[in-house]
């Protein structure tokens, strides 16, 4: 156990332990992996949802709020004698605890402390099968005199739309409503009016007192820090009638020496159907039954089955190699992360103020990819619902939201690259599972009822749209945007109050993306297998032929001399080429066309990663690109209104650099693979946190690039497709292990001076056990099934009812 300025990583318990509360940024954790969320704080911040960020917000949290982080899952201890209190989580009193450790483990997290001689330690998680949160508070005197002490609870309701909640005074100062029964707290404004739905906080304490008026319970002109019922020890026992409702329980407590006591509070969600939403007051009976039901007994049980759960899925792909850093992302965190991406997207973060954007159509379908192996039921049901948004003609809404499962108006569409990632998670889908019968599923275009064609059609689309699409270079058009939303060719705009991403000023007839083009090979060759799986090889020349055409554009037009170009402009001249004076040279194609396959028989390959190296590459990771640009050019939009070094405008933008770790794998390049992922890799940066600042167990969108006076600090941490592309890079790529159609495949691409290492990896319902030994320096690896060698790399599915399989794999 290393332990660094903040914490450590404790392994066994796939935690990650932060000693003091005053971490740089605050280090956050998810609750809920299902319908209901949470997003916590290492001092107990932030807020929950159900299923919704923006739509169904339960409690309140202000973001870029000073001081930072304040609104939470607040409790205050009092000691009554001595009329002094304290936060067992730190904030929001931020009193000199003399112990503080948050242990961040995977769906949980759990915040303990000491302070004058009284320990509390506050377990908080997300049970799975319930709309609820719990915490359980274990507090034990460990003085020599007995301790008489008051226990606050403390929560701020949402008034459910979080956009309207932040915005609407007018009228929301006047609908808050709450109801007391039998000590729970229910927050039910609109309930019984438009919604068949309300929240509940309950204690499983009998109570001293209660408020459920913000200002009550503060006192005017105070905050969270010194709330004056806390400090007079008295509640007032307000019932909220407009203006802030809150939820707040009181407990008294005697304790002697040495004695301990758990106290359990419930923050829970609950949804009549609609023909119920009338039912008079008092009949929310499920909730007072759940209540009663949470127990010390019922919590433990709740959270060995959610460790149970992880470790079944955790259990899918496991490795041991000799690198550290490797093993704790591949088997732990990296996945985790995955989860969360994958089911919230880009919308509800630290950074990601759960208001701003719904579930992205490009994003989700990237995410799909790092955690299809996992849920490949869940993966099916989030491909038809991304599938159900795009739109007849073969575009797609940019963003949807979840609860709704409809396409934002406000950002609508022609995002052109959009479509093409639909094809790529179906078909990572389709040789994870051999499932061929999705691309039979009738799915709806736009969410309309009619409309509905098979999945497989959905793909045809996707791929004519590009084809439809091409500009004078036969090159895809750019639309709106592709991969990066900042680069705005057709956008044009001098006025701030228009939005880079929908306001589109040219007609987008000019402006090519060579990264698009990259990216539809790359789609068209998955195509094309698919279709040899149905068997349709006829169809498959038309598609060869569009690949064909398309490498020969980019051989033509898209090749600079020593790397890839980006795009042309909306004038026709060149983005990333030596040719221009900033912006020479751009990570995306040549991330994307290699792994296309583009230029690797050419030696281009070969060559644009050397111009990586030479030009992008930093010891924090590899720019977006380079040189950065230093003034607003209104032909590029977004990009160029970065400072230098941030966001698209040349900073590490991680979510790539795994493209280039691929493309140097296949090309054979283990050690620089591996050395640009370890660059990244937040665990092999935790020695870096002051420099780094964001959470060490968990991939940020970005680290601030050379040219940024904050080299090296990252940014945006959590809702990132870096996450998900970091566990393709390494475990498909640099591991080598890859489902394909006809069985599993492994020819690693490892770095030199490892002499192997040891994989597990369920697959289509069989164990594969995988043993990799180095016996030369150079990537040929051989595959030995009971010792008898088969010929290639790919391990042909065992006959039904064989488990189990043991592969060992020579790389000479
Ligand atoms: C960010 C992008 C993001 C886009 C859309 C831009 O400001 O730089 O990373 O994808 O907004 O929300
Ligand atoms: C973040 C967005 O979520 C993603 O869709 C986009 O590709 C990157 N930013 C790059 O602009």
């Amino acid at each position: 156990m290393n332990i660094l300025k903040y914490g450590y990583f404790d392994d066994e318990n796939k935690e990650y332990v932060i000693t003091r509360p005053d971490t740089p940024l605050p280090w956050i954790n998810y609750l809920g992996c299902e319908s209901y969320f949470g997003i916590i704080s290492n001092t107990a911040g932030g807020y929950s949802f159900y299923k919704d960020a923006r739509l169904r917000r339960l409690t309140r949290y202000r973001y870029n709020n000073v001081p930072t982080d304040f609104g939470g899952r607040y409790l205050y201890i009092r000691d009554n004698k001595k009329k002094e209190f304290w936060s067992p989580t730190w904030q929001p009193t931020r009193s000199k605890l003399e112990q503080y450790k948050c242990r961040h483990g995977l769906g949980y997290t759990i915040i303990s402390s000491f302070y004058k001689k009284i320990e509390a330690k506050i377990r908080y998680i997300v049970p799975l099968g319930d709309n609820l949160e719990i915490w359980q508070l274990s507090i034990k005197n460990h003085r020599k005199n007995s301790v008489d002490l008051s226990i606050f609870s403390c929560i701020e309701f949402c008034l459910w739309n979080a956009i309207d909640d932040s915005a609407n005074f007018q009228r929301n100062f006047n609908t808050g409503e709450i109801e007391i029964e039998d000590g729970v707290i229910y927050h039910k404004t609109e309930y019984r009016e438009r919604r068949n739905h309300f929240a509940f906080f309950a204690c499983s304490e009998s109570l001293e007192g209660f408020d459920t008026q913000r200002e009550n319970f503060l006192g005017s002109y105070r905050g969270w820090e010194n709330p004056i019922v806390v400090e007079s020890g008295q509640s007032s026992n307000s019932n909220a009638f407009g203006w802030s409702p809150i939820g707040s329980h009181h407990i008294n407590l005697i304790l002697n020496p040495n004695e301990s006591k758990q106290i359990i509070l419930i923050l829970g969600y609950h949804e009549n159907n609609v023909d119920n939403k009338f039912d008079p007051i008092g009949t929310q009976k499920i909730n007072k039954k759940t209540v009663k039901e949470v127990n010390p007994i019922n919590v433990e049980k709740a959270f060995a089955s959610l460790n149970n759960y992880w470790n079944n899925l955790l259990n899918i792909f496991h490795v041991n190699t000799p690198d550290i850093h490797t093993n704790r992302m591949v088997n732990i965190w990296n996945p985790y992360q995955n989860m969360i991406t994958f089911k919230l997207s880009r919308s509800a973060s630290f950074f990601e103020s759960g208001i701003s954007r719904g579930i992205g159509f490009r994003d989700s379908n990237q995410d799909l990819l790092g955690f299809m192996h996992m849920v490949p039921t869940e993966a099916k049901k989030q491909i038809l619902d991304l599938a159900a948004t795009q739109l007849i003609t073969g575009g797609a809404y940019h963003q949807y939201q979840p609860l709704t499962k409809k396409g934002n108006q406000d950002i609508g569409s022609e995002f052109n690259d959009d479509p093409l990632w639909l094809v790529l998670s179906v078909s990572a889908y389709l040789k994870e599972t051999g499932d061929l019968s999705i691309l039979d599923e009738l799915v709806q275009f736009n969410n309309e009822p009619g409309t509905e064609q098979p999945l497989f059609n959905h793909l045809q689309c996707s791929l004519q749209y590009i084809h439809d699409r091409l500009g004078p270079h036969d090159l895809p058009l750019i639309g709106r945007a592709d991969w990066n939303d900042c680069l705005n060719l057709n956008c044009f705009s001098d006025n701030p109050d228009q939005s880079f991403q929908t306001t589109k000023n040219k007609e987008g007839k000019v402006a090519e993306s060579v990264f698009i083009a990259g990216l539809f090979i790359a789609a068209l060759k998955e195509f094309i297998k698919i279709l040899k799986q149905k068997n349709s090889l006829d169809e498959t020349k038309l598609y060869l032929e569009w690949a064909e055409n398309m490498n020969s554009a980019i051989l033509k037009y898209g090749w600079d001399g020593e790397w890839f170009v980006r795009a042309y402009d909306n004038f026709g001249n060149k983005i990333g080429s030596h040719e221009c004076e900033e912006g020479q040279i751009f990570i995306e194609p040549q991330g994307y066309c290699i792994m296309a396959g583009v230029g690797i028989e050419e030696g281009f390959a070969e060559k644009a990663l050397n111009s990586v190296k030479s030009k992008l590459a930093t010891p924090h990771g590899i720019m977006l690109c380079q040189p950065p640009y230093s003034q607003y050019y209104i032909h590029l939009g977004e990009i160029s209104s970065y400072p230098p070094g941030y966001k698209e405008n040349g900073s590490i933008f991680c979510h790539t650099n795994p493209w280039i770790m691929i493309a140097e794998a296949m090309v054979g390049h283990g050690d620089q693979a591996h050395d640009y992922y370890t660059r990244i890799n937040p665990s092999a940066r935790e020695t870096i946190s002051e420099v780094h600042r964001c959470e060490p167990y968990i991939y940020a969108q970005m680290i601030a690039g050379k040219d940024a006076p904050t080299f090296g600090e990252a940014k945006n941490s959590w809702l990132t497709g870096t996450a998900t592309w970091n566990l393709i890079a390494v475990t498909n790529w640099i591991l080598g292990i890859r489902p394909t159609y006809n069985g599993l495949s492994i020819s690693p691409v490892i770095p030199k001076n490892w002499s192997g290492f040891k994989a597990t990896r369920i697959f289509r319902g069989v164990k594969y056990h995988i043993s990799v030994e180095r016996i030369g320096t150079g990537n040929r690896s051989m595959l030995y099934i009971n010792e008898k060698q088969i010929e290639g790399n790919i391990i042909p599915f065992p006959p039904s009812g064989i488990n189990e399989m043991f592969i060992d794999v020579k790389i000479t």
